[in-house]
C-alpha cells in the first residue's frame, strides 16, 4: 500500500490541521501524529483520482496520493453496524435493489425476488453456516446492506468460499456507504476464518469499478457477467 509505504512524508498545511481540528472537533497536540495512527490502522484505504481516501471508525481521512498532504478528515454521515435476526426481512428489499437493470430496460417487478435464482440468497437468511452481513444506518435507518452465504448461485466458485450480496437505497448512493459496508464485511470474514470471497456482477454495471477498487479481481467470465473473487 504506497499509502502507508510513505506515511514518514504525510504533512498538512495550517488550513488543514485547522479544517480537520474543526470538523472533528479534535483535541490533540499533534494532528500529524493522530492521522498516521489511523491510516495504520484503517478499515479501508481507498484510491479515487488524485487523493487517498482512508476510512477508519466512523471517520475519512482525504490524503492527496502525490503530494502526501491530509487534505481534511470528517465524520462520515452512515453508519455500520452487524445484520441482527430483526434485520432479515430487510433483505427482500435489499436483493431487489441489487438486481441490475441495465439502461433502457424496464425496472423488473418486485415478485422477481422469488425467482429460485434470486431467492437463494435470502432464503431463510441466518440458518446456514457462513451466512454473516452487515447492515449501513443513516439516522437509525437502515439504507444499505451486504451480506454473504455459501450457495451454489451466479457467483460460486467452490464450498468453502461464500459469495456477496449488496445494495444500498438509490438516494443514499455514491456516499461511501457501499465501501464502509465492504470494509466492515471483509473484517467479519477474516474473523470468522474465511480466505476469499467471490461474487457476479453483470459487465454493464458500474459496480464492476466499485469492486475492482476493492481488491476483487475477475476470475470467470461469461458473455454478460464477471465473476471476482477477493483475496481476505
Ligand atoms: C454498488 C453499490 C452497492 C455501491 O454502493 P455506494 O454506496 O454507491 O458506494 P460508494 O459510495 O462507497 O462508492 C461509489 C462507487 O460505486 C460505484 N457505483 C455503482 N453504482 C452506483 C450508483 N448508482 N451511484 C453511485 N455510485 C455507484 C461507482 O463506481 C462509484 O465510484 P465513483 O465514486 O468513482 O463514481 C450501490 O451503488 C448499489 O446499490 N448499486 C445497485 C445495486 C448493485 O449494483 N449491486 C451490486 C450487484 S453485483
Amino acid at each position: 500500500m504506497a499509502l502507508i509505504d510513505s506515511i514518514d512524508n504525510l504533512h498538512t498545511t495550517s488550513m488543514g490541521e485547522e479544517r480537520i481540528r474543526r470538523n472533528l472537533a479534535l483535541n490533540k497536540p499533534d494532528v500529524i501524529a493522530w492521522c498516521k495512527e489511523k491510516i495504520i490502522n484503517a478499515d479501508i484505504i481507498i484510491r479515487k483520482g488524485k487523493n487517498w481516501y482512508v476510512y477508519i471508525d466512523g471517520i475519512v481521512i482525504t490524503v492527496n496520493s502525490h503530494s502526501n498532504t491530509v487534505i481534511t478528515a470528517h465524520k462520515t454521515k452512515v453508519s455500520v453496524r452487524e445484520i441482527t435476526p430483526a434485520d432479515y426481512p430487510l433483505l427482500e428489499d435489499f436483493i431487489y435493489h441489487a438486481i441490475f437493470v441495465p439502461a433502457g430496460t424496464e425496472t423488473p417487478p418486485r415478485g422477481i425476488i422469488y425467482n429460485p435464482d434470486v431467492f437463494i440468497y435470502i432464503d431463510r437468511f441466518g440458518s446456514k453456516p457462513g451466512d454473516c452481513g452487515v447492515v449501513a444506518e443513516v439516522g437509525g435507518k437502515v439504507i444499505g446492506a451486504a451480506w454473504e452465504r455459501i450457495i451454489p448461485a451466479f457467483g460460486h466458485v467452490d464450498d468453502e468460499t461464500p459469495e456477496l450480496a449488496i445494495s444500498v437505497l438509490p438516494k443514499y448512493r455514491g456516499q461511501a456507504a457501499g465501501t464502509l459496508l465492504m470494509a466492515r464485511l471483509f473484517g467479519l470474514l477474516r474473523e470468522s476464518g474465511f480466505k476469499k470471497t467471490s461474487l457476479a456482477v453483470q459487465k454493464e454495471n458500474t459496480a464492476v469499478k466499485f469492486y475492482q477498487r476493492l481488491g476483487y479481481i475477475t476470475v470467470r467470465e461469461s458473455v454478460e457477467e464477471y465473476i471476482m473473487v477477493k483475496d481476505l
